[in-house]
Parts: C-alpha cells; structure tokens; sequence
C-alpha cells in the first residue's frame, strides 16, 4: 500500500509548527507553494537552483535517509543560505517519498535570496 499523501511538519518562523498533507511525488516547493503554507519569500526562483530561498533544515536522521544526495549545484546555492547547517537541503529538490510520513523539518529564520545578493555586495 502507498499512500497519497503523507502528513509533513514544518515549523515555522514564528516557531509555530504546522501539518501539511503532502501529495507523494511533489516537491516540498512547489508542496509549500500550492498550499499556501506562509513563508515569506520562499521559492523565489521556482525551483530552478538559482535562489535559495527554499532553504530547509532536517533532522539528521531524515536527512541522512534522503534518496536523492546534494548535487555540486545544489551546494553551490546552498553555500548562499543563511543559517546553513549540516543536515540543509534547498526544497525544491526533495521530492516527498511515503518514508516522509511524520517527519518535522524547520524552516530558517532568514532567506538569502542568491539572485539579489550580488547586487548588495554580498561575495562568497
Ligand atoms: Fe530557488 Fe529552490 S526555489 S533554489
């Protein structure tokens, strides 16, 4: 048996923690996008590896059971996050899987957004 949809936790900005019922198959972008889960700023490139502002943080062992492992490009953009850590993942990679049941990701307190921050200044 596979389910549809599993539930997914995310806990917000605000600290706040909300259930989202994620269909299996979908990325977590375009999950957050269509459910109108509030994030400010999130997904500002529509998941073309060139922002991001989809920034998410696992737990290290779900991180760890991703099937799919960070690509040079992904890290690349990665590297631009605020707040980047160990077990960081940009959401519009991660597609959800039925073993994603349950599973409580964080949203970080801030977006670097890689498109903009050239324009500041901002230099890796
Ligand atoms: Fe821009 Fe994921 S939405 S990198």
């Amino acid at each position: 048996y596979q389910p549809d949809f599993v539930p997914i936790y995310f806990i917000l900005r605000d600290g706040s923690k909300v259930r989202v019922d994620c269909r299996v198959g979908d990325n977590l972008l375009d999950i957050i996008i269509d459910q109108n889960v509030d994030i400010d700023g999130f997904g500002a490139c529509g998941g073309t590896l060139s922002c991001s502002t989809c920034h998410l943080i696992f737990d290290k062992a779900n991180y760890d059971s991703l099937p799919n492992k960070v690509t040079e490009e992904e890290q690349d953009m990665l590297d631009m996050a605020y707040e980047l850590s160990d077990t960081s993942r940009l959401g519009c990679q991660i597609v959800v899987t039925p073993d994603m049941q349950d599973w409580v990701i964080k949203v970080p307190n801030d977006v670097a957004d890689a498109r903009i921050l050239p324009q500041i200044g901002f230099r890796r």
